[in-house]
């Protein structure tokens, strides 16, 4: 990559968002970093702007970021939360699709206008393979992320003509604080994540899932649990 501009990574004090910071700063790119918790890197090529994605206030910051760093280009976004649903309190559901979804829309209102006036540029969102599932056990976590995919299919195909590349990157189980779950089939590391990742900046498709296996099983799960519903059990 012999590219230059810098990169921003909204989610990266930790998981898949961290090492794909470490991977890209080693590849010699400038990266700029937002996330609520102060980021364990430290390198001359790179900024952390300690900010919680949902605050009235990351409208104005991101902007300002945004102009300050006129070259911005590419964004990744992974920043997301899961809730395991208390049925009787619904703590915590309003807020994953706040982390999860509305985040990504207010990143996106903030930085497509400057991308289509500067004449192009890249956005790489994560949702998940969770997203085609009835997930019992964190619904808000598999209906944001099924909301954020259909999303980003319309906005790939609507801003391509504009230069505006979008990228949804599916991934099954990495191994973060986030895959908590007692059987994690086929999980992979942040650092091949943040390869999967690196890759997408070259080749900016519309929809990564990987690991492929993972998404056929997904797929497979999918039509499993659908067939089970039409029979009523
Ligand atoms: N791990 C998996 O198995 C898996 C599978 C499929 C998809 N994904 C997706 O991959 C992405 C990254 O997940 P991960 O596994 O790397 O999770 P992670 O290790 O929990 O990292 C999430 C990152 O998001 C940041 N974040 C969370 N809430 C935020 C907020 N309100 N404002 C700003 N930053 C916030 C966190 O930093 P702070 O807490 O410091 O704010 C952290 O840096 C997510 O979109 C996730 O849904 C993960």
């Amino acid at each position: 990559m012999t590219d230059s501009s810098p990169i921003l990574i909204i989610g990266n004090s930790d998981g898949i968002g961290l090492a794909t910071t470490r991977l890209l700063l080693d590849e010699g790119r400038r990266v700029l970093g937002i996330s609520r918790s102060p980021s364990p890197v430290e390198h001359d090529a790179y900024e952390h702007l300690v900010g919680d994605v949902t605050a009235p206030g990351f409208r104005a910051a991101l902007a300002e970021r945004c102009e300050r760093y006129g070259d911005l280009t590419t964004c990744i976004h992974c920043a997301a939360i899961g809730n395991e649903l208390d049925p009787t309190t619904f703590s915590g559901e309003r807020r994953v699709f706040e982390v999860n979804l509305v985040s990504v829309v207010t990143t996106l209102e903030v930085l497509v206008p400057r991308l289509i006036a500067r004449g192009g540029g890249h956005v790489v969102v994560l949702s998940s393979l969770a997203d085609v599932l009835n997930n019992a056990g964190a619904p808000s976590y598999s209906g944001s992320k099924a909301g954020l995919s259909t999303y980003l299919g319309g906005l790939a195909l609507r801003l391509r003509p504009a230069g505006v590349r979008v990228t949804n990157v599916r991934f099954g189980f990495v191994d973060t604080k986030m895959a908590d779950s007692p059987v994690r089939p086929l999980m992979i590391t942040t650092e091949r994540a943040a390869r999967v990742l690196r890759r997408c900046l070259d080749r900016r498709p519309m929809r990564v899932s990987y690991p492929r296996t993972a998404a056929l099983l997904v797929n497979l799960l999918r039509w499993w649990l659908s067939l089970r519903v039409w029979w009523g059990r």
